[in-house]
């Protein structure tokens, strides 16, 4: 068997000119877990160009999502932000991760710190009950440069809220906190600065960032990945993966090299 499917692609939305998400038919023999990644692809010159696309859709949806940045001189983003409905892309059979619950150690609170399209995996994980099962309060913190890069915003707030599976549970205990850094917005500055200053706590109304109750998933750029580990170490975080479950887990967002 192959180590890929052919999907089709149902839908495409661009939220900017360097942010998109697409939809496909997804194989009924893919299996993932929320927070995991797979190979995305097309085929160029008859062979597969692939790169790893966070799942952006719950493990327990029909279709797939992803949400993508576009880089107008990238290998794979430049031809993959044409996509039209109907096109079709290559998906692996095979969901890798770090940002799964169970690398985690139990705890009261999850925040799921995400800049970009770091959000996908938390996409993914939001619409889990287990993640709500396991979590009394989940915070969503999405950062990015320019409000209309703040993707996903009303699905999370008005869509998800009236979900008949989750929506209770989304209204109970999620908190979603989007920041921009570079325009005028009712939250501002960037997530390590908010935790640092606690002006998120004091916004949202928890208790400040502990190690003894709060579990922590980050998913950015590198810059983000190295101050933010920096910030949860010196509190006495621990990195969880699959060996160890810990405090806190990290992902890079996959951008285009
Ligand atoms: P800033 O505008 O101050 O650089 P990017 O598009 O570069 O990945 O950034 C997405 C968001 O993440 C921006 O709001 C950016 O803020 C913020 N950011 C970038 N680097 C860091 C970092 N090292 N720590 C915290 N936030 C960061």
């Amino acid at each position: 068997m192959s180590n890929f499917t052919q999907e089709r692609v149902l839908s495409v939305h661009h939220w900017t000119d360097t942010l998109f998400s697409f939809t496909t038919t997804r194989d009924p023999t893919f299996r993932f877990r929320s927070g995991e990644f797979t190979m995305i692809g097309l085929p160029i010159n008859e062979r597969p160009l692939l790169r790893a696309y966070s799942v952006a859709s719950a493990s327990y949806e029909e279709n797939l999502e992803f949400f993508s940045i576009k880089v107008p001189d990238g290998p794979l983003t430049s031809r993959l932000q044409h996509l039209k409905e109907g096109d079709s892309v290559i998906i692996g059979r095979k969901a890798t991760v770090t940002l799964i619950i169970d690398n985690l150690k139990k705890g009261r609170r999850l925040y799921l710190i995400g800049t970009g399209t770091g959000l996908a995996p938390f996409l993914s994980l939001i619409k889990d009950l287990e993640t709500y099962e396991r979590f009394e309060n989940v915070v969503l913190l999405h950062g990015c440069r320019r409000v209309a890069e703040l993707a996903y915003g009303e699905l999370i707030t008005k869509r998800m809220q009236g979900n008949e599976l989750i929506g209770n549970l989304v209204q109970e205990q999620l908190i979603y906190y989007p920041t921009v850094t570079r325009d005028p917005f009712r939250n501002r500055g960037r997530i390590t600065d908010l935790i640092t200053s606690r002006r998120l706590f004091e916004e949202i109304a928890l208790p400040a960032l502990r190690v003894e109750h709060d579990r922590v998933m980050i998913c950015g750029s590198p810059a983000l990945l190295v101050d933010t580990k920096e910030l949860l170490t010196s509190r006495g975080y621990v990195e969880g993966n699959h060996g160890e479950p810990g405090d806190f887990v990290v992902e890079k967002a996959f951008a285009e090299r």
